[in-house]
């Protein structure tokens, strides 16, 4: 291995770096040690925020090919070209637990997908359950509020053995299809190659002759689906807490890849009012056999992050972070979350979070954006920071063309829950359809936490999951002796 001396951060070669500069061999320490100094301030800012959920997660770099052009859904450039490559890195999270809590613990996981394509950075963010637990971001910081720890106590207990998760729930029925996902075992998992991924919200693609349409994402694992019971979770939880994070990098390190089928689902606006509930709620799925999965591609990731800090807590993915042939949907949840992600970026990491190299595009970012703190000012020269102007040219030029598709919006200022909330239906269908075994786990796996609550907490919990389906409500009853 080549020879390497070590320096301080200023390049200055350290002499002695197991001694600190004292007056006599006894001390006191003396403040021109400079060196000491550094090593110590530097080490006393080493952690940043973690993020206010999804703290804990793995990544992986690897690259996305489409199985055939998409010119006909939409313009997007990189969803055109088989023969292309288009880089990626990926975020696999739990969502409740702090930084250093347990993989195995029951939660959503986060899935998210930074694509590097030649118009720009292109994120989508996502999670392994098909719906969420709620249709409106105002509700987003109550709920999050309600799944951590008490502010009073502090004490992380798992977040759903407790009354302030039931509380919540029972109280937001929108949430129960959302519970039936949770609560079955595809809420808990020991390996992020083995589990679905979902866009959740409504999307839009729109084609280079204007045309759009509703669309919803699905990842497939080629390795398939895998779950373990809430027993195998806890007891992970407790001998392997890292078994998600490990599995993931010990993989990737062997040799082998990681494999997602992209899948997708249209729908014409026409469709928009013609169903018993609303394409646009995100605690609703679309049913398939109407509405079937178009495969568009995979990722495959290939390669581990070389600096965990650097690459995987420095990510920044941000549901905003779009490019031209995609666009949001009014969906009011997705709304919101156009705005958060980046919000908490500029706190977590700086205004210039996007000058971080995993942040940042590949595709070339010229505007006159300047200044703020760690700016790099890479790629920003001359006297000119202003447009339009004439000093530099009339550079940088903004493009023209459509920015969004344009579709008609109209109606009144107004505070008010979707008309077509039909909150149950779709959380029945999905008790029914699981196997005898998977009806038992969800059963046990709502018994077991929910006994934790206080007793009118579980009559609100049971008198919803009977309005989903009466068979599953009497059976939760029952096991809570109500
Ligand atoms: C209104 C609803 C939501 C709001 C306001 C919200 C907000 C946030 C915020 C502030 C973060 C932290 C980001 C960071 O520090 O970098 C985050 C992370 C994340 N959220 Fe959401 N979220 C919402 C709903 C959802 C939904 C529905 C999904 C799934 C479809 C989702 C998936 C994720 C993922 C995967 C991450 C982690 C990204 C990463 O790996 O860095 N969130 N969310």
């Amino acid at each position: 291995m080549a020879k390497k001396t070590l320096t301080t951060n200023q390049g200055v070669p350290v002499a002695d770096n197991q001694n600190s500069l004292t007056a006599g061999q006894r001390g006191p320490v003396l403040l021109q040690d400079v060196h000491l100094i550094e090593k110590l301030a530097h080490f006393d800012r080493e952690r940043i925020p973690e993020r206010v959920v999804h703290a804990k997660g793995a990544g992986a770099h690897g690259y996305f090919q489409v199985s055939k052009s998409l010119a006909p859904y939409t313009k997007a450039k990189f969803l055109q070209d088989p023969k292309k490559k288009t880089p990626v890195f990926v975020r696999f999270s739990t969502v409740v637990g702090a930084r250093g809590s347990a993989d195995s613990a029951r939660d959503p996981r986060g899935f998210a997908v930074k694509f590097y394509t030649e118009e720009g950075n292109y994120d989508l963010v996502g999670n392994n359950l098909p719906v969420f637990f709620i249709r409106d971001a105002i509700k987003f910081p109550d709920m999050v509020h309600a799944f951590k720890p008490a502010p009073d106590t502090n004490i992380p207990v798992s977040s759903s053995a407790n009354s302030r998760f039931w509380d919540f729930i029972s109280l937001t029925p929108e949430s129960i299809h959302m519970i039936t996902w949770l609560f079955s075992d595809r809420g808990t998992i020991k390996s992020y190659r083995k589990m679905e991924g979902f866009g959740v919200n409504t999307y839009i693609w729109v084609n280079d002759k204007g045309k759009g349409r509703y669309v919803k994402y699905h990842w497939k694992p080629a390795a398939g689906i895998e779950t373990i019971d809430r027993h195998e979770s806890t007891r992970l939880a407790g001998e392997d807490p890292d078994v998600a994070t490990r599995d993931l990098y010990d993989w990737i390190a062997s040799g082998k890849t990681v494999e997602f089928e992209l899948k997708v689902q249209l729908m014409e606006f026409e469709d928009e009012f013609r169903l018993d509930f609303d394409p646009l709620d995100a605690t609703k799925t679309w049913p398939e056999d109407k509405y079937p999965l178009m495969p568009v591609g995979k990722i495959v990731l290939d390669k581990n992050p070389e600096n965990y800090f650097a690459e995987v807590e420095q990510a920044a993915f941000c549901p905003a972070s779009i490019i031209p042939g995609i666009e949001p949907s009014a969906d009011k949840l997705l709304q919101g979350r156009l705005f958060s992600y980046a919000d908490t970026q500029r706190h977590r990491l700086g205004p210039n979070y996007l000058q971080i190299p995993i942040n940042r595009p590949n595709a070339a970012v010229n505007n006159n954006t300047r200044d703020g703190s760690m700016q790099n000012g890479e790629g920003f020269s001359g006297t000119v920071n202003y447009e339009p102007n004439t000093l530099g040219g009339g550079m940088p030029e903004q493009s023209g063309g459509p920015v969004f598709g344009g579709r008609p919006i109209v109606g009144e200022e107004v505070r008010r829950k979707i008309v077509l909330t039909n909150d149950f239906q779709q959380a029945g269908e999905r008790y029914r359809s699981l196997s005898k075994k998977d009806q038992d786990h969800l059963v046990d796996n709502i018994i077991d936490p929910l006994s934790h609550a206080k007793k009118e907490i579980q009559k609100r919990m049971v008198a919803n999951l009977t309005k989903a389906d009466v068979a599953l409500g009497k059976r939760v009853a029952k096991g809570l002796k109500i």
